[in-house]
């Protein structure tokens, strides 16, 4: 699809000073952020290396005036965070059709690159949690021309139907004009690093769009694309080859979605090719689709979402307690594991989280939602978590997909329950047992479900361990060689306590204490 892009006034000017040579020129392919295969691991690469986002979510507001952002800066850098993730709204940059005024998402940036952190941008565009609440006025007030979705009662929704040619160009035009403007402002210097389209996409009350065009199209033939990713040989329409019901519907109404943000996607990746993503609501086990945000990218849609938004990488937005268990269903081959909404910042499950998500799904990020409420930010267990992983990054991102780290924390169940058994992990030669109890501390003092560590392999008989709150044996025969406590400095060990003694329970095991994060390397060897 060609787009045209009526150019704006700002943008207009950048692109004049970018041939008179005022601005530096956009950066080299190469050097365009990108995610690439490294083993069996997606990395994200930024400025050529790869790169680990430890980030958090803005509440959705926030970044929408620039005083009021400038003021959460404290907040943000006390936090350790190297990545802010942050909304763009339709309505705040095309807010008459054609005409583009970027002025808060350029201050927006400016202000990230003052506080040397890098973004990633939410565009809330055609739908924000399934709604249509962020396209601009001339929108939402032309439903002629941008038809509402209507439920199956017949209802209108305030969601507008992804059937509808023209909201897809409506909002790929506006999109476009987006990653072009952001191409000439930050080609050079990079502080995007990587945009998701739309928001929590999902249809409401019923499974699928009930409005004329989704009607009309529902009546058409399957397409090729959706027989082969769901593995079906019939032909036909969509009730006649998944038969009538919610999970046809959903299908349909995914695919829909799928195509929509394609063609979005597809024509911002035009202008300026960034890695691109979209972020699910989960589903709630047990309900109908339309209980739920129906047809978003959620687990058991994986395969159709790939097939209609290949521009696309799929993650999940992890608000339940079994965050293990979500974000396991989407490391799938190419995908790259991400978690842009993990629950709310300030849960104290959130280091733990991130230090599993690392060590055992080699993700190219973390980051908990409304970032910036967290109170007492340096006090925060984030913080520290935050400080320990960007001190370990060259390490992890040198390890991933090699088959040479994991990750470990208590898994929770869907009703909070936390299962703090003990887990066993083979790592080359060598059986570990990971305990999440902590030996030395009074049981009533302690929250499991914040305990948690990744292991990496060094060498054949050396580990690095971090985290905090677990404790690791090696089983009989198997003797502490050597144990240090230390710091990675620029990617360089700096050693510090060797741990001996009462440290290692006289020999018998490595722990890293509940109260900090920390880092050891452990030597083994057997007797
Ligand atoms: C998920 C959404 O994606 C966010 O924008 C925000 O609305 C949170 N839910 C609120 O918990």
């Amino acid at each position: 699809m060609t787009l045209s892009i009526q150019t704006a006034k700002p943008l207009f000017l950048t692109a004049l000073a970018l041939c008179a040579g005022l601005l530096a020129p956009p950066a080299r392919a190469e050097e365009i952020p990108r995610l690439a295969r490294r083993g069996d691991a997606t990395q994200l690469l930024v400025d050529g290396k790869p790169f680990l986002i430890l980030g958090g979510e803005l509440g959705n507001s926030t970044a929408s005036s620039l005083p009021y952002l400038e003021k959460q800066w404290p907040t943000l850098k006390a936090l350790n965070l190297n990545t802010v993730l942050a909304p763009v709204q339709w309505d705040q940059i095309e807010p008459v059709e054609g005409r583009f005024d970027f002025t808060v998402i350029d201050g927006v940036i400016a202000q990230a690159r003052a506080h040397d952190t890098r973004l990633v941008l939410l565009w809330f565009g055609s739908w924000k949690n399934s709604m249509s609440t962020y396209v601009p006025a001339w929108v939402k007030r032309d439903g002629r021309r941008f038809p509402l979705a209507r439920s199956a009662d017949g209802k209108v929704q305030e969601i507008l139907s992804p059937a509808v040619p023209a909201t897809m160009a409506a909002d790929a035009k506006a999109f476009a004009a987006l990653m072009t403007h952001l191409k000439v402002i930050d080609g050079d210097k990079r502080t995007v690093l990587m945009i998701q389209v739309e928001n929590e996409i999902g249809m409401l009350p019923s499974a699928r769009d009930h409005s004329a065009a989704a009607e009309a199209d529902f009546q058409k033939p399957v397409p090729a694309a959706v027989l082969k990713a769901t593995g079906k040989t019939e032909t036909g329409r969509w009730e006649r080859v998944f038969g009538p019901g919610d999970a046809t519907d959903e299908l349909y109404q995914a695919w829909t979605y799928g195509r929509f943000v394609e063609a979005v996607a597809g024509a911002g990746q035009k202008a300026y090719p960034l890695p691109m993503y979209v972020n699910a609501a989960l589903n709630r086990p047990g309900v109908a689709p339309g209980g739920y945000p129906s047809a978003g990218p959620l687990p058991h849609l994986y395969d159709v979402w790939k097939a209609a938004a290949p521009s696309v990488f799929q993650a999940p937005d992890i608000y339940y307690p079994d965050f293990t268990r979500w974000a396991a269903l989407y490391d799938r081959p190419g995908n790259p594991v991400f978690a842009p909404e993990a629950d709310q910042a300030g849960k104290a499950e959130a280091p733990a989280n991130a230090f599993w998500l690392f060590g055992q799904h080699d993700a190219i990020g973390f980051s908990p939602f409304s970032i910036e409420s967290v109170g007492d930010p340096a006090g925060n267990p984030l913080s520290g978590a935050y400080a320990l992983l960007g001190e370990l990054t060259p390490v992890i991102l040198a390890h991933q997909g090699q088959g040479a780290m994991r990750g470990f924390r208590p898994p929770v169940g869907y009703d909070g329950t936390v299962d703090a058994a003990p887990q066993t992990a083979t790592m080359g030669d060598w059986t570990m047992k990971v305990s999440f109890v902590d030996p030395w501390t009074p049981k009533d003092k302690q929250l499991f479900a914040g305990h948690g560590g990744l292991v990496i392999q060094l060498a054949a008989d050396e580990f690095l361990v971090a985290g905090s709150g677990i404790t690791l044996t090696f089983g009989e025969g198997v003797g502490l060689e050597r144990v240090r406590e230390g710091r990675y400095v620029d990617g360089q060990w700096v050693e510090g306590r060797w741990l001996n003694g009462d440290q290692i329970h006289q020999g018998r095991h490595v722990r890293l204490p509940p109260d900090a994060f920390g880092a050891q390397r452990v030597k083994l060897y057997r007797y």
